[in-house]
């Protein structure tokens, strides 16, 4: 069956792995209203589509910090891809490379950093960092991650305790005893994730700061103020994220708080965005209002799901052909002339 879009590769993950994996990847925190709400918001954004303005050649490349990226979709930091793929996260390197962007390889991936960076060298690579209790544990991987190459450390800010989700509970998840948390062996018991810290505070940036001269990205921003401190704090960048509605049930849409972050960032940092992005207009629609990026977390796992690096990258492959088409429609020839003028932003 050809698979023409990112609900298909769903459907089909859902079909076909064990269910205990395709809840984990599913699971959103208590009702699951944010990571619904996360998919909802963009059908409610409307576009003012321009016309007559020569899209016979199309620009999509897009620079993230500096780096060029082949369209502004990267792959957000999901763990245990072995869950999906028997070669887990080498295939998502390996797939992030061939499409030309960037991969956010999480701290609970079940390949080591050192597999990750060997898979696809030279690939554009962000290292996602929760900080551990041990705080030599997190020291560890930061220069590790900075000795093998990756490009930026993205700390993420919404995990002080993991979110109740609630088929997780029911299921008790936790990793079949013959995948591992590589980057963690010895220093963590998989099914009580308790050896997070829950005490981290912006001061750890700093802490952070000492450690690496990688720039520092924080995820899991959601408001104006915490942008703010963010910025002060000398960060590069800032990832607008509510972890895919995985934590905090209730908050808001990531594409309905991107507006205030932007606007209090004023160009002082790249804006990023995570949640819920499944077509190529969803990408259209948060540039338009200030993302310089977007990355999709499930919809990765899907294509790993489907058929591993190949699966991953049919996935890239469509939402690049969905955006280009998004753009031209709308009557951009290139990523910089999508602005806010494109939707009808007085109606969110
Ligand atoms: C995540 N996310 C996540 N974030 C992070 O910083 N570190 C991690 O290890 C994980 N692990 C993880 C596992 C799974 C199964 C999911 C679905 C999500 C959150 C992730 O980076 C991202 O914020 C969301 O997935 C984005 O939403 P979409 O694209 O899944 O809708």
């Amino acid at each position: 069956m050809a698979m023409v879009c990112l609900s298909d590769f769903e459907n089909h993950a859902k079909k076909y792995l064990p269910k205990i994996a395709w809840d984990f990847f599913a699971a959103g925190a208590d009702e699951c209203s944010t990571r619904d709400e996360n998919i909802l918001a963009y059908k409610r954004i409307r576009f003012r589509p321009r016309v007559l303005r020569d899209v016979s050649m199309m620009d999509i490349t897009t620079k993230l910090l500096g780096a060029e990226i082949s369209f502004p979709v990267g792959i957000a930091p999901t763990g245990f891809h072995q869950l999906a793929w028997p070669d887990g996260e080498k295939s998502t390197a390996r797939a992030a490379k061939a499409m030309n962007t960037c991969y956010i390889a999480s701290t609970y991936s079940t390949c080591t950093l050192e597999e990750i960076s060997e898979a696809a060298p030279g690939g554009l690579r962000w290292f996602q960092l929760y900080i551990h209790r041990n705080r030599t544990v997190s020291q560890q991987l930061v220069q590790q991650a900075e000795a093998l190459g990756f490009n930026a450390l993205v700390l993420t800010a919404d995990l002080p305790y993991t979110g109740k989700r609630r088929d997780d509970v029911r299921n008790g998840f936790c990793l079949p005893p013959h995948m591992k948390l590589k980057n963690l062996e010895g220093a963590f018991e998989v099914c009580k994730m308790s050896l997070l810290d829950p005490s981290v505070t912006w001061n750890d940036i700093y802490w952070l700061r000492s450690l690496t001269n990688l720039p520092i990205i924080i995820k899991g921003i959601l408001t104006k103020e915490d942008a703010e401190l963010a910025v002060r704090h000398g960060v590069q960048g800032i990832i607008v994220s509510n972890h895919g509605g995985r934590q905090l049930d209730g908050g808001p849409a990531t594409i309905d708080a991107l507006v205030e972050v932007v606007e209090a960032v004023q160009r002082r940092v790249e804006v990023y965005l995570d949640g819920g992005i499944r077509k190529g207009s969803d990408v259209l629609k948060a540039l338009a209002l200030g993302a310089k990026c977007v990355f999709i977390g499930r919809p990765a796992l899907w294509g790993l799901a489907y058929k591993g690096e190949e699966g991953l990258q049919e996935v890239l492959r469509i939402l690049q052909d969905e955006f280009r088409l998004s753009m031209a429609l709308a009557g951009c020839a290139s990523v910089s002339e999508i602005g806010r003028h494109l939707v009808e932003f007085s109606k969110l």
